[in-house]
């Protein structure tokens, strides 16, 4: 897609649109010379740190740490692909995308998708207006009355009512003048057999468009008023509907989830709507399917944290932790809101109120946490019941991303059972004492998920040491024994740890004096991070991380080395130097055999 627009283009409506008014159209500015502060949109903060660079034509948030030019602004505010908001600022400004190089094939294409929502569109208009409105629709009212939604969320979610007639939408669709087929092709009506006409396939039903992100209607979700079977129907997948990449309320939704960093994910179309007239309009529910790969990287793109929450019963249990997985490789990282047993969020909502739903939301754990009391509740106290619990949970702990993390959960299982915690790291980290078996090129997880090479984890572990050095007394001994030279890659880190100590030890805990220590936006993002880390979540971790940290900067150095090295040898070789060769490549067998 992004290689269909030319450099130029992209460099001309770069030029031609103004960050400060971009970013003013969508909150106010107060200018300081070529800065301009406001209130961050992306996280909430009562104080502005969000930054404005009229001069670099770059914005950047003191608190939560984002940065990027306009359009990475746009994407993040409004949720588009880089192409899309390329193509949305060069509508700003007049600059046409020409779309000449698109296939014949590709233009009838699109005229036909717009077609298709058009016709959603009407529909979803006759639908509403029928709840509205309708005689006929009297009952949908007083059920929408009965469970306690109102005109105002009516409207908001643009709910409607499929009369029951067999052909209420196929006439009016008809009378204006849009294709049966195409009508078809959208599932909203079926062909009738034997000669007769076509008919409608919501009937009798209360209706809950699904929007997109610019509120086009892409499908329908209808729910029978009383007991009858099936209790939703819904649209099927079409040429514009696919229910594996949308969120039933991600379009009413998503400014909050921007505002509180979390998405509250569950099953049904009402919990959504209850969740959002409870006050956390930042719910969305997958429309009948799981939660999917699609689902989770759309997420991502508002919310930092998902908060599950699913019916409590065994199959919501089941697809909490399939959404544990597909979120976990997502990146994302995931809680668990536990209602009681039988409960779902709407039904909670209305018999225990939106002051017990925020302490539920509160209390929400982490949910690999979840799985692992519930792995092991479910398998029983005896050996063999927690010999299969512990197996099943470190094939979880594999999986994980982040050392850290994973040497902190497995200190917390082996607690739990009782295990010798080097044990159960042998079998997390899938090393064998006898020779290896063929199983282990199976497992694919290991090698694509975390290459053991990922600078970023050399990054945290410096991070993690800066946090020692600021609330470790001890930890700054130690850093001055061994050198900061030592133990930190990162020039900006290291920076920063260098002046940590030469502070007098009681202003190393204040934030304001670590932060005058920041001069420039870079290192002031990196105090952040260390002032947000949660200190007692480390204080009794503190010798282990030590360790941990200084072996990652130290396996992160090896590895610079190693890629030094590779290119040193190619020069050598390349002059002829075999001396030199030799001496390089043995020097690059001791670091591999470091590395392992
Ligand atoms: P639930 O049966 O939990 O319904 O299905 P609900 O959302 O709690 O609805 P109420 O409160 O009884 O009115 C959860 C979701 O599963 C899908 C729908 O998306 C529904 O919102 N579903 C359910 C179907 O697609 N078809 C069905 O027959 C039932
Ligand atoms: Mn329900």
């Amino acid at each position: 897609m992004h290689g269909r627009i030319p450099e130029d283009k992209i460099q001309e409506i770069r030029d031609r649109n103004d960050i400060v008014e971009v970013v003013s159209s969508y909150l106010p500015l107060k200018a300081a010379g070529p800065n301009n502060f406001g209130l961050c949109p992306f996280h909430s903060e009562k104080s502005p740190s969000f930054n404005v660079n009229a001069a670099r034509q770059t914005f950047h948030c003191f608190g939560c740490g984002v940065s990027g030019n306009v359009f990475s602004f746009l994407m993040r505010m409004e949720g588009l692909s880089f192409v899309e908001a390329v193509r949305r600022l060069g509508e700003r400004v007049g600059v046409q995308l020409e779309r000449e190089n698109l296939s014949p094939e590709e233009k009838q294409r699109r005229r036909q998708q717009i077609l298709y929502y058009r016709i959603n569109e009407a529909a979803c208009d006759f639908f509403h207006a029928n709840l509205m409105r309708s005689e006929e629709a009297r009952a949908a009212r007083e059920y929408l009355k009965k469970r306690g939604y109102g005109h105002e969320i009516a409207r908001e979610f643009r709910l409607g009512y499929a009369l029951d007639r067999w052909d209420g939408l196929t006439r009016a669709l008809a009378e204006k003048g849009f294709d049966p087929k195409d009508i078809q092709t959208l599932g909203l009506t079926r062909p009738g057999q034997q000669g007769r006409g076509d008919y409608d396939l919501f009937r009798g039903r209360l209706i809950f468009p699904i929007l997109d992100l610019h509120g086009q209607v892409q499908a329908f979700g209808g729910r029978v008023l009383g007991d009858e079977l099936p209790k939703y129907l819904n649209s099927p997948e079409s040429p514009i509907y696919h229910k594996a990449r949308i969120l039933y309320g991600l379009y009413q939704g998503r400014e909050e989830m921007r505002r509180s960093g979390e998405a509250i994910v569950v099953e049904g179309y009402f919990d959504q709507l209850a969740l959002h007239r409870a006050g956390f309009p930042q719910a969305v529910a997958t429309c009948g399917t799981a939660l999917t790969e699609e689902h989770a990287r759309l997420l991502k793109r508002y919310a930092k944290k998902a908060l599950l929450l699913f019916d409590q019963d065994e199959a919501g249990r089941r697809a909490t932790f399939k959404a544990m997985d597909v979120l976990q490789a997502a990146g994302l990282p995931a809680a668990v809101i536990a209602l009681d047993e039988g409960d779902d969020p709407d039904s909670f909502l209305a018999g225990k109120g939106a002051e017990s739903f925020r302490s539920r939301l509160q209390a929400a754990r982490p949910v690999l946490e979840v799985f692992i009391d519930d792995a092991l509740a479910r398998h029983g106290g005896s050996v063999e019941g927690q010999a299969k619990a512990v197996e099943e949970i470190a094939a979880k702990l594999r999986a994980l991303t982040d050392d850290i993390e994973r040497s902190l959960y497995i200190r917390m299982v082996a607690q739990k059972v009782g295990l010798d915690e080097s044990l159960l790291q042998t079998k997390v980290s899938g090393r064998r004492p006898a020779a290896p078996s063929p199983r282990q090129e199976t497992r694919p997880k290991r090698t694509t998920a975390s290459p053991p090479s990922a600078p970023a984890a050399g990054l945290r572990a410096q991070m993690m040491l800066l946090y020692l050095l600021v609330r470790e007394p001890r930890a700054q001994e130690r850093v001055k024994e061994e050198g900061v030279e030592n133990l930190f890659l990162d020039a900006n880190i290291k920076e920063l740890a260098e002046k940590i100590l030469t502070l007098p030890s009681q202003e190393t805990a204040s934030a304001e004096s670590l932060l005058s220590l920041a001069v420039d936006g870079v290192q002031q993002d990196i105090v952040q991070g260390v002032l947000r880390e949660d200190a007692a979540a480390f204080a009794e971790e503190a010798e282990a991380i030590f360790v941990d940290c200084r072996q990652a900067v130290a396996k992160e150095r090896l590895r610079r080395r190693k890629q030094e090295l590779h290119q040193l040898i190619q020069r050598a070789e390349s002059s002829g130097d075999l001396l030199e060769m030799a001496r390089l490549q043995a020097e690059l067998m001791q670091v591999n055999r470091q590395l392992k």
